[in-house]
Formats: structure tokens, sequence, C-alpha cells
């Protein structure tokens, strides 16, 4: 399955994707989270990344369509993949559109995460990765077993240097102005699924599975966990 994740920033993209690709044996490719890499290594490109990335606007086009196209071209995205985080802007709905055609894997469906303010707000504030690891966290949803340290690799949990209180603001400006027109562009291929970001996390990946199936999908969960 080859599928794309649209929603404002805490919709709970990157924790739900982190379910799917367990489930159903997709890789999982975050843009955000491949720009962060590049800052932990202080690659040309990470250099460059931080200071988009950090005021909450976004990363040049051309930066990003080159990471994801290299990404979508190695052989293991072939067995299908979540697009977290990409596309964007207009700009790299089209590129990516190009990418697919010519490399005969269309999208199966882009699924927008439509969540209220609220819910956004109460995340964002709320959430901890690991300084080490990169994994996520949340204060009260998803604590940590030992308050401010990663279960995973023991490293200090911090607090991601975009989810201050005044670059939210500007992160959802970004979004209403920049990527939600793709909600409508993908509306009109017929490839929209709405679906409530505000759901729980396992609420929501049940919703998603019957999604799936009534799209014909078969759905063959890889994991038992
Ligand atoms: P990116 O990392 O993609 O950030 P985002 O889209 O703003 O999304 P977030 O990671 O903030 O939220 P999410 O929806 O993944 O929520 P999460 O699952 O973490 O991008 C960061 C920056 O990189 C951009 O601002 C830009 O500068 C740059 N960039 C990236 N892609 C780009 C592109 N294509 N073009 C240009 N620039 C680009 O959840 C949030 C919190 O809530 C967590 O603490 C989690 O534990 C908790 N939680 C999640 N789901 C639930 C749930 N269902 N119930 C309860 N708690 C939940």
């Amino acid at each position: 399955m080859r599928l794309v994740l649209i929603g404002p920033p805490g919709a709970g993209k990157g924790t739900q994707a982190g379910v799917l690709m367990k489930d159903l044996g997709l890789i999982h490719v975050s843009t955000g989270d491949m720009l962060r890499e590049s800052i932990k290594k202080g690659t040309a490109l990470g250099l460059k990344a931080k200071e988009y990335m950090d005021q909450g606007s976004l990363v040049p086009d051309q930066l990003v369509i080159a990471l994801v196209k290299e990404r979508l071209e190695r052989p293991d995205a072939a067995k299908g993949f979540i697009l977290d985080g990409f596309p964007r802007t207009p700009e790299q709905a089209e590129s990516l559109g190009s990418t697919l055609q010519a490399m005969g894997m269309p999208l199966d469906v882009v699924l927008y995460f439509k969540t209220s303010i609220q819910v956004i707000t109460r995340r964002l504030s709320g959430r901890r990765i690991c300084g080490q690891c990169g994994k996520n966290y949340h204060v009260t949803n998803f604590p940590p077993k030992k308050t401010g340290i990663c279960d995973v690799c023991g490293s200090t949990l911090v607090q991601r240097p975009d989810d201050r209180e005044e670059t939210i603001a500007h992160r959802m400006e970004v979004y209403e102005k920049q990527t939600a027109p793709l909600i409508d562009h993908y509306c009109r291929t017929g490839l929209l699924a709405e679906v409530s970001g505000d759901l729980e996390v396992a609420d929501l990946n049940k919703v998603l599975m019957e999604l799936f199936k009534k799209r014909g999908f078969d759905v063959v969960l890889t994991s038992t966990s």
C-alpha cells in the first residue's frame, strides 16, 4: 500500500505511521525525521534546514523533493510506504505525482487527519522526544517509565525547538496557507479519506483498518503486538 498522511502539526501523523508501518510492513518516510537526522549529523542539508525548522517555516521545496525522491528510489520502497509530512506544498505534490508515475507506483490513499486546535495544542506542548534516538513521548498521553528519560536508550528527553508556543502559531499559519490546499487537490483526484486526528491512537488505527478493507485492500497484519 502507498499512503500519504496529511494533517496539521501534532495531528498524530508520526505516531500513527509508527503503528501502521509495523502492522502492515510498510516503510515510514518522514521528511521531518529525515531533516532532524541531517541536523544531528551536521550535514550541509541539515545546516540549511535548521534555520527554517527552528522558526517553524518550510524547508525549500527542492531540498525536500530531492530527499524524498532518493528515498523512494531505494528497493525497499517497492513493498509500500507511508509518506508522513510530504507533500506539503503544491510543488511537492506535483513532483511526487510525476516521480511515482515514472516509477509505476501510484498512490493508493491520502489520509487527512482532521484535528481540533485544542487537541493540537495539548499534544504539541506535551510532546517530548529523545535527543539521541528520536523516540516520541508525551508527558501525559505516552510518558516514559522514568520522567525525562528515554525508555529505549536512556538518554535525556527534550522539547522540540519548534514546539515552543510562539513557533506553534507560525507552524499552524504555514500549514493553513501552504499545505491545507492539498486537501482539495487530493479530494479532486478521489484519493482523499478524512479521519479524525482527535481519536486515541488505537481507536484511529481501528478506523483506518476498516477504511483500508472498505477500499479493497487485503490488510494482512505483519505484527502481532
Ligand atoms: P514534521 O516533523 O513533519 O512536523 P509536523 O508536520 O509539524 O508534524 P509533527 O511532527 O509536529 O506532528 P505529528 O502529526 O507527526 O504528531 P505526533 O505523532 O508527533 O516537520 C517539522 C519541520 O520540518 C517543518 O516545520 C518544516 O520546517 C520541516 N519539513 C518537514 N517536512 C517538510 C516538507 N515536506 N517540506 C518542507 N519542510 C518540511 O504527535 C504529537 C504528540 O501527540 C506526541 O507527543 C504524541 O505522543 C502525541 N499523540 C500523537 N497521537 C496521539 C493520539 N492519537 N492520542 C494521544 N496522543 C497522541
